[in-house]
């Protein structure tokens, strides 16, 4: 029997996670990490954390399994995308990563627009500048520390900078590099012309691979501070969006993953490079070659039910507070709730954004109140489908869920009737480090393809399915959601403004 690993260097951690070649988890370790913001806007890790937590998790999980460092086959790379690690001659560190939460950058994305005009920018990346990408980060250090930027040699993103560690080699893969926006979509590679507009010298980025491909192999020091074993090969790996696609098996054009965590991710495979032309989807390669994908991203999706829960019902537990909204018919009885409780960024890219409750009369109880945030998330995931339908997605045959939110057949019932579409639960729920590690088995060969990878190991553990009467209860509804945000613009902006 042959072994697999992934690991996922996420925000709060490194995740190392083994699966057989039948692709059943054997085995997990996390080690957290911290994360700093020494100055307002501003997030920011040490990368050697990233490698100290990726040292320690294998050899917990090595350890905990008991499975010999030879039986590993190969290694798969997920982690945070879009954070810029700078390097010097020597390969160290030169700075603390930026982060893809990190929202210093908003003169940046100014800049990079009027530098190459924000449609052109679209049609070549996929993509607008936003604060989250890299190529801003990469501006802001040209131009705030450009002793610091004088002495890079290489820039990497955060799970590159883990492979560096393992392997030696420089390298990044084609659903993390287009979120750097440096790349040209539709040729999968990073663009000369968007390189040369914001003078980043081609020579400091890594090539790119395929998701399955081998990129690299352990190195000797690698393989002595981890216990793995020299030689083992290291596949590229991908993005967490698309590595976490890739665990729920949302790879094929027609079936869209919906992550439903604090966040709420909206990821649609497609065989083309699709744009949106305003830039309100992401678009990025998928980590399966040759397939890209869309996406959507509301800040607070699990996060407002959360949110909700601690400030009005107090220690309450998820299911006592969900059980009376089943007794509420379907649009709250004329009460919309408005999701924007961290600002935006799908569809509306806005930090000012703000939340409400619209509709309120005496009549509206608590349950009211639990089920119009379920709906009010619902319809916001909704504006996503709707700009996919926009950009050219023919069909949306399947809705995979998966995240905390997903364990509520209530919200999933909501979500199936307001997006008018079958929802499907998976039997796999370790994200993004298992995607990585089917990409690992590819790369091995224990698998043809991403497709033959996640139908041995994804399968289908449950359906909910759209109620005619209440879709179509719906429609009028979500016709007036649409209105909230631009009718509360300028107040929630006003309002933000006299908070600070
Ligand atoms: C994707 C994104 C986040 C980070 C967090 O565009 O910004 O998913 O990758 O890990």
């Amino acid at each position: 029997m042959s072994y697999f690993l992934g690991i996922d260097s996420s925000t709060t951690g490194v995740k190392a996670l083994l699966i057989d070649e039948k692709g059943s988890v054997v085995g997990a370790a996390t080690t957290e990490l911290s994360l700093s913001t020494p100055q307002p806007l501003w997030s920011e890790q040490d990368p050697v954390d990233w490698w100290n937590g990726t040292v320690n998790s294998i050899k917990q999980v090595l350890q905990d399994t008991g499975i010999s460092a030879d039986k590993v086959a190969a290694i798969g790379l997920t982690g945070q995308m879009h954070g810029l690690t700078l390097l010097d001659e020597a390969g160290e560190v030169l700075r603390p990563a930026i982060l893809w939460n990190d929202q210093r950058t908003g003169a940046e994305c100014d800049d990079i627009r009027a530098r190459l005009g924000k449609a052109w920018l679209i049609e070549i990346t996929g993509n607008d500048a936003l604060t989250g990408f890299t190529a801003p980060k990469i501006l802001w250090v040209q131009k705030n520390e450009p002793e610091v930027y004088a002495k890079v040699r290489q820039m990497l993103l955060p799970k590159d900078y883990v492979r560096y560690k393992l392997t030696g080699a420089y390298a990044t893969d084609r659903a993390g590099g287009s979120g750097t926006i440096l790349f040209n979509l539709a040729q999968r590679d990073w663009s000369a012309e968007v390189l040369k507009a914001l003078n980043i010298s081609p020579h400091l980025l890594p090539p790119t691979h395929e998701g399955p491909e081998i990129t690299g192999r352990v190195s000797a020091a690698a393989a002595q501070a981890t216990g793995l074993k020299e030689g083992t090969p290291v596949v590229g790996g991908g993005g967490d969006q698309a590595a976490q696609a890739v665990g729920v098996g949302a790879v094929q054009p027609g079936i869209v993953a919906l992550t439903l965590g604090t966040s709420g991710v909206v990821f649609a495979s497609t065989d083309e490079a699709f744009i949106e032309p305003e830039g309100r989807l992401h678009a990025f390669c998928h980590a399966v070659p040759g397939r890209w994908h869309l996406m959507g991203v509301m800040l607070s999706a699990a996060g407002s039910l959360r949110w909700y829960r601690d400030t009005l019902a107090p220690g309450t537990d998820f299911d006592t507070l969900l059980a009376p909204a089943n007794n509420v018919p379907p649009g709250s009885e004329g009460l919309l709730f408005l999701p924007y409780l961290t600002g935006e960024r799908t569809p509306h890219p806005d930090p000012l954004a703000r939340g409400a409750f619209v509709g309120l009369t005496v009549r509206h109880s608590q349950a009211h109140l639990t089920r119009s945030v379920l709906e009010g998330v619902a319809f916001g995931l909704r504006d996503s489908f709707e700009l996919m339908k926009s950009a050219g997605l023919a069909e949306i045959n399947q809705v995979r869920v998966s995240g905390g939110g997903a364990k509520s057949p209530l919200w999933r019932q909501i979500l199936a009737d307001v997006l008018n579409a079958e929802l499907v639960t998976v039997n796999t729920t370790e994200g993004a480090a298992y995607g990585a590690a089917l990409l690992a088995g590819v790369g091995a060969g224990a698998w043809p393809d991403v497709d033959a990878a996640c139908a041995a190991g994804v399968k289908i553990t449950g359906s909910t399915t759209p109620q005619a009467e209440t879709v179509a209860r719906y429609e009028p509804l979500y016709a007036q959601y649409q209105k909230l945000y631009p009718t509360l613009k300028t107040i929630s902006h006003h309002l933000s403004n006299l908070a600070a």
